[in-house]
């Protein structure tokens, strides 16, 4: 192969932070299809964990993971240390400003996690220089941070959201779902019920009463509660108050099941 033609090829990367599910391959597979080679990272960042039970708790298997990576066909499996990745330390967080979209939803329920997210993600692109990027639209209020941070740093990748992957009672596939009690994890089917309601119902009701139906749908058993549920603007982000024809709209929320603290979104 000569230079021009290694100039040529293109590189996807698909980030992650392990214990992989389908909707982390359906984000391989789509790299695999439109790019020449694929690289997956598998990093628990430390910095964008509010909670320190979380990180400890977080799912970790990363035998499964490299087995998976292997039979999609994965051509390079980035699996860092955290002094690769931090090298001076994990106290120099993103100076990015994200304004107003990391003040609500997760970004106020998390203080402090998007400016992990950006940090570990400006690392990672700095290390695989990848021509696209596959994120997925489970982390909606992510994929928007993401975008962002490309557009601020000037980076030359191309950022492609995927759909939400599912399990058959509707539940958005996540690796947290692994820490569920067989109790919570049935009970966890309340959560996208309730989104798909809101979609369903649109226009038929106000806002506000949807808004207070899909809470109930989701805590009426009294296993579940509601951090937040918001039908906000698809592109800022903003929470609305009322229907509005003009823009696209999305349902997002945050659920905690136990001590696992669950988010799902929808078009509305
Ligand atoms: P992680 O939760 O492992 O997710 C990695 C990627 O898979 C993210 O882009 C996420 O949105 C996507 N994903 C997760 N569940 C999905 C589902 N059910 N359907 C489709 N895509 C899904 O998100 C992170 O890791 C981290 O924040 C990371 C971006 C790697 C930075 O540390």
């Amino acid at each position: 192969m000569n230079e021009f033609s290694k100039e040529m090829l293109k590189t996807g990367f698909v980030p992650t932070m392990g214990a992989l599910h389908e909707g982390h391959l359906s984000l391989v597979r789509r790299a695999k299809a439109e790019n020449d080679r694929v690289i997956v990272s598998i990093f628990v960042n430390p910095t964008q964990f509010n909670n320190p039970a979380d990180l400890k708790n977080y799912p970790r298997m990363p035998e499964k993971d490299f087995e998976m990576l292997e039979s999609e066909g994965v051509d390079v499996l980035f699996f860092p240390s955290e002094k690769e990745i931090y090298p001076n330390g994990i106290e120099a967080k993103s100076a990015i400003d994200f304004g107003q979209l990391e003040k609500v939803m997760e970004g106020k329920f998390r203080p402090g996690h998007f400016k992990g997210v950006a940090q570990v993600v400006s690392r990672l692109f700095e290390i695989t220089d990848p021509d696209n990027a596959y994120f997925g639209e489970k982390d909606y209020q992510q994929l928007a941070i993401i975008r962002e941070l490309v557009e601020q740093k000037k980076y030359r990748v191309k950022i492609t959201g995927g759909p939400t992957m599912r399990e058959a009672d509707g539940l958005a596939m996540s690796s947290r779902n692994l820490l569920l009690t067989p109790d919570l994890r049935q009970e966890a089917a309340k959560i996208s019920q309730a989104l798909f309601h809101v979609r369903d119902d649109r226009g038929k009701k106000s806002l506000k009463e949807l808004k207070s139906e899909a809470v109930d749908i989701i805590e009426r058993s009294g296993l579940l509660k509601v951090e937040y549920l918001e039908v906000a603007d698809a592109k800022t982000l903003q929470p609305h108050e009322t229907w509005d024809d003009k823009n696209t709209l999305r349902c997002l929320t945050a659920v905690q099941a136990g001590n696992i603290r669950l988010i799902d979104n929808v078009e509305v």
